[in-house]
């Protein structure tokens, strides 16, 4: 079986192989609190074994609400914030063609997001785009409560009610949320939507393979049973019966602890290729929430490239020595486009024809790496075989099981987030809601 490799070597001029190798014992003790559910946030695992528990009659399930979607809109929104959209967003935005939007024959529903900020002018345009299309909407808030994402979630509905009627209105609509509370789940009763179950024991951020992520995927047209097949691959990979040196999630969790140790502050996660830009924000969301708290934890900072070499890579290059980079790096790219050749030659690329533009693209990648080891950058290299449902689904649950051993190594409990709550209180007490009277006027003194 083919699996997404961890590539440490230009990572060993800056720690040594023992300090790595030293982590064999810490890492296994993570990996075992994981499973036993012995460290903080226990009560937030169901994500560890939710590949190999996902069923086939689920997938179907879930296959058939996005073939109804799909045979009935043009565009689906899915309306989430943080954990309740990333996750999708980053499968969709990977596997979609770049401009199979602007198809007027295109096989796919247009995918398009709300709920995941409170801009006025995105929302008026987002109205207007809906306008006289036949659309529908993914609905997604654990909690149910989430100020953008209902608020997004009231001006959609009623448009959509306007445009079709409240019935027709119904089957268009799936609410995900949390099996018993939330104003969401009480509202998707009482409307009669169709509704998928966030399981009380995966947190937001861990939800990509639940329908939060499943659903809006497979409405999308990408092969939900191979992202989760990809996902399962790596559960045992990066289960409790592998050794260190074979544990990608346990080695990067070490290593990422062991440059954080050495003045480390930064982790960039880099691409090559713009399609993988909401992998990295997914990432960032997952690493930053688990291991940003008690005064500790790596910045996750993220760059596409090489557009941002010509912005962000003279400060890679040469600002403060406190970043390390690692890697997506796709084998090879899934389409072929050969550089022609040209008489004139003006533009001295000549001595590219008959080169695959990937080519052209490794060899950015190669010569940044030496150029960035070189400028005191260590760098790991996460390698995908290709862009496919498969390797996304083991990257996504690589991700995952290594942000849950590296959060413990840190000593901080990688399942929640309590920091989320402070702008919220102050909002809500901004905006005079019924019940924060004393927020609001402690608030006011300081404007
Ligand atoms: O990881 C998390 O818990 C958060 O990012 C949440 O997913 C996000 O705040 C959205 O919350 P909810 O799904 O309750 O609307």
């Amino acid at each position: 079986m083919t699996t997404i490799q961890l590539n440490i070597e230009k990572s060993l001029s800056f720690i040594s192989k023992t300090a790595i190798d030293a982590y064999a014992d810490k890492t296994a003790a993570a990996n075992k609190m994981l499973h036993d559910g012995s460290g903080e946030g226990s009560n937030y695992l169901g994500w560890l074994s939710l590949p190999s528990s996902i069923t086939e009659a689920f997938l179907s399930d879930i296959q058939q609400t996005a073939d109804q979607l799909r045979r009935q809109c043009d565009v689906v929104v899915v309306a989430g914030i943080g954990g309740s959209y990333l996750g999708a967003r980053a499968v969709i935005d990977t596997l979609n063609n770049s401009f199979d939007w602007l198809q007027k024959d295109r096989k796919n529903p247009v995918v398009v997001y709300a709920g995941h900020n409170i801009s006025e002018d995105y929302l008026a345009e987002l109205t207007d785009f809906l306008k006289g299309k036949s659309f529908g909407i993914i609905n997604i808030s654990k909690s149910g409560t989430t100020t953008e994402t209902a608020l997004a979630f009231r001006l959609l509905k009623t448009q959509l009610e306007n445009q079709v009627g409240k019935a027709a209105a119904k089957s268009r609509i799936v609410a995900i949320t949390d099996a018993s509370r939330g104003a969401l789940h009480k509202l998707a009763d009482q409307e009669g939507y169709k509704t998928y179950v966030i399981p009380d024991h995966v947190g937001g951020r861990y939800s990509v393979l639940t329908p939060v992520g499943l659903l809006p995927v497979a409405a999308a047209g990408h092969d939900i049973k191979q992202l989760v097949a990809g996902a399962c691959v790596m559960e045992k990979t990066c289960g409790l019966e592998t050794a260190f040196e074979a544990n990608p999630a346990a080695v990067y969790a070490a290593i990422r602890n062991e440059l954080y140790k050495s003045g480390k502050k930064i982790e960039i996660m880099v691409n090559y290729h713009p399609k993988l830009h909401v992998v990295s924000e997914w990432w960032k969301q997952l690493y930053g929430e688990s291991e940003g708290k008690d005064n500790k934890g790596i910045f996750p900072a993220s760059v596409d490239l090489t557009t941002d070499l010509h912005s962000m890579g003279q400060w890679i290059q040469e600002g403060e020595r406190s970043i390390f980079e690692t890697v997506i790096s796709i084998a090879e790219a899934n389409r072929e486009v050969v550089i022609p050749s040209d008489v004139e030659n003006l533009d001295g690329l000549n001595f590219l024809a008959g080169k695959r533009v990937d080519q052209v693209n490794k060899m950015a990648e190669l010569g940044t790496q030496i150029a960035h080891v070189d400028g005191g950058v260590p760098n790991l290299k996460i390698v995908l075989p290709a862009l496919n449902e498969f390797y996304l689904g083991q990257l996504l649950y690589f991700f995952e099981k290594a942000c849950g051993i590296s959060g413990y190594l840190l000593g901080v409990n990688p399942f929640n987030q309590p920091g989320v709550e402070a702008y919220k209180k102050n909002m809500f007490a901004l905006l005079e809601k019924p019940g924060y009277e004393k927020e609001t006027e402690a608030i006011k003194s300081r404007l």
